[in-house]
């Protein structure tokens, strides 16, 4: 059942584009579809739409060796290849329930293509969608437009992407697994061998039910959310006892193959276009199944109360921030991405400008985001320095590499008062506190005598 050769991926996003990518390095024939006019003349010039590290170099060579092609049109894409995978987002509503309507939109254009095809077609739903998305939404509007049947004339699976943005080539192409949920049998083995040829046999692939593999993901998301908001707490324990540090606890648990050292590592809470609003589904699932999931829920509130520490300590040092300047290193969610979604740097600042604080902020590719959400609420720096420049207090937020190696000369030559809170544990607490006073996340207020 080696068929598939030719791929199609709609919805251009960072899993949409890295697996387009990512396959069409692999040798697979790939047409790469949106409906952003923008984002498609972008993908086709060679230009990666957001910044993903090693991205665009190989969507360079592969647009080179004619293996992707970007095109707007649905029909293009799905009447040119064997198989289609659905990568288009998939939002919050208000009440943190998923928006399916780019999923909707798709599965209608998929099947008004799929009518015009005569041969067999597999439709893998790859975004991340509720348990019964995939059977009972998708279904019946591919079998509606396509006027044909599902696990007949066409294929249907699920199967969940586990990339994190920032390192998303990396992880595409060395998955720790591969979730497959089926809607028939067929499916589920061509999805199977195309993993198996991909992954060269070295990856496990397991096989469920259309609803388990949905479901799988927002588990997986939600028990990483649950891991940095339970070390949060513990961080907060820690910094109420002196001479404990959250880093030689995270250690010291991670050490303990039942727990793993991943996600323990204590800062200024998480972000980003996946955990805030996974976890919020996963919470709006439950209630609409009429279960309460209280520990998501409260994972959720204790990130929100991070944003809320962080700003304490600053207030712990300074008293009241009424026209105290800060500088905020680090905008994006997480270093190696431009992308500022649910990022705690935004919680921070807007509780620091409602405390009537004056901030400054830089980021090494975040910055143009920031300003378009915003404005000029907020100054905007060139650099690390002027950040830095007559600054009562530093926040460190994003762990970007740059910031790792400033030293305490750098804090206490342009700061006005060299205060520092450090977010992310970057900064060695011994040498940092000799020389300036430091706060840090998960660890007690360093003595007196050590500034
Ligand atoms: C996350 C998951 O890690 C991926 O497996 C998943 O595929 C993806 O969501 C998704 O659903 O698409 P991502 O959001 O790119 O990936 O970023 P992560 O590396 O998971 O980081 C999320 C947030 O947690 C960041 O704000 C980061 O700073 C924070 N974090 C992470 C911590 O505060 N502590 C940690 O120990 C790890």
């Amino acid at each position: 059942m080696s068929f598939l050769k030719r791929i199609s991926v709609v919805g251009l996003g960072f899993v949409g584009l890295s697996t387009a990518v990512y396959l069409a390095t692999q040798g697979y024939n790939v047409i790469a579809s949106s409906k952003q006019q923008r984002k498609v003349k972008l993908i086709k010039s060679g230009i990666a739409p957001f910044f993903e590290p090693e991205l665009e170099p190989m969507l360079k060579t592969v647009l080179k060796n004619k293996k992707l092609r970007a095109v707007v049109g649905r029909k293009t894409a799905v009447l040119n290849t064997d198989a289609t995978f659905i990568t288009v987002g998939t939002p919050s509503l208000s009440d943190g329930s998923t928006d399916l309507t780019f999923v909707q939109e798709v599965s209608k254009e998929i099947g008004e293509a799929l009518k015009l095809k005569q041969s067999y077609h597999l439709i893998v739903v790859k975004s991340t969608v509720p348990p019964g998305t995939t059977e009972n939404v998708v279904k019946p509007i591919l079998e509606k437009h396509s006027r044909k049947e599902a696990g007949e004339d066409f294929g249907l699976a699920m199967s969940p992407e586990f990339l994190r943005e920032g390192s998303s080539m990396y992880d595409v192409a060395n998955p720790d697994r591969v979730v497959i949920g089926e809607f028939d049998k067929r499916s589920g083995d061509i999805l199977e061998e195309l993993n198996r040829k991909l992954y060269k046999n070295k990856v496990p692939i397991l096989r469920m039910s259309l609803p388990s593999a949905e479901l799988a993901k927002y588990a997986s998301n939600a028990f990483l959310a649950t891991k940095i908001s339970f070390i949060n707490q513990i961080a907060n324990i820690c910094e109420r006892i002196s001479g404990v540090d959250v880093v030689e606890i995270a250690e010291a648990m991670g050490l303990d193959p039942r727990i793993g050292p991943g996600f323990l590592k204590a800062g200024a809470g998480w972000g980003g276009s996946c955990f805030p609003k996974d976890a919020k589904a996963l919470v709006a699932i439950s209630r609409k199944l009429g279960y309460v999931s209280k520990l998501i829920e409260d994972v959720i509130s204790i990130n929100f109360m991070q944003a809320r520490h962080m700003v304490e300590l600053a207030e712990e040092e300074l008293g009241n921030l009424e026209g105290k300047k800060i500088a905020i290193l680090g905008l994006s969610f997480k270093p190696n991405t431009d992308d500022i979604r649910e990022a705690a740097s935004l919680r921070i600042i807007e509780l620091l400008l409602s405390e009537g604080a004056k901030v400054t902020a830089f980021d090494p590719v975040a910055i143009g985001r920031v300003k378009k959400v915003l404005g000029d609420r907020i100054s905007y720096a060139n650099n690390v320095y002027e950040c830095l420049e007559n600054a009562d207090c530093c926040m460190l937020v994003t762990e970007w590499d740059e910031f790792k190696k400033l030293q305490p000369s750098d804090f206490i030559k342009w700061m006005h008062k060299p205060l520092l809170i450090d977010g992310r544990r970057i900064y060695d607490p011994m040498t940092f506190s000799k020389r300036l006073k430091l706060r840090a996340i998960g660890l007690h207020r360093l003595s007196e005598e050590n500034k």
